[in-house]
C-alpha cells in the first residue's frame, strides 16, 4: 500500500515566460521543424519554446532531472 503526498512547489513551473497570457502555447507544422528539434522541458530557455541547454544548470540548482522532447524526422 503506497501514500502520495501532493507536493505544493515553492516556485511556479513556469518562472518567466509569457506571463501576461493565461496559458502558454506553442503551435507547430511539422514541416516548419528542422530534421532534428529540441523543445524546451524546463521552461528555462533563452529560446523557449526551443531547448538551449538551460536544463543542465537548472538541473544542478535544483536537484531536478528535466531535459527536452526531441522530435526527429526520419
Ligand atoms: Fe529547457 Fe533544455 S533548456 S529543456
Amino acid at each position: 500500500y503506497v501514500t502520495y503526498r501532493f507536493i505544493v512547489p515553492k516556485s511556479p513551473c513556469n518562472p518567466k515566460i509569457k506571463k501576461d497570457v493565461p496559458k502558454v502555447v506553442d503551435s507547430f507544422d511539422i514541416e516548419e521543424l528542422a530534421d532534428r528539434t529540441s523543445f524546451c522541458r524546463c521552461w528555462r530557455s533563452k529560446k523557449f519554446p526551443y531547448c538551449d541547454g538551460a536544463h543542465s544548470d537548472y538541473n544542478v540548482k535544483s536537484s531536478d532531472n528535466v531535459g527536452p522532447l526531441v522530435i526527429k524526422k526520419k
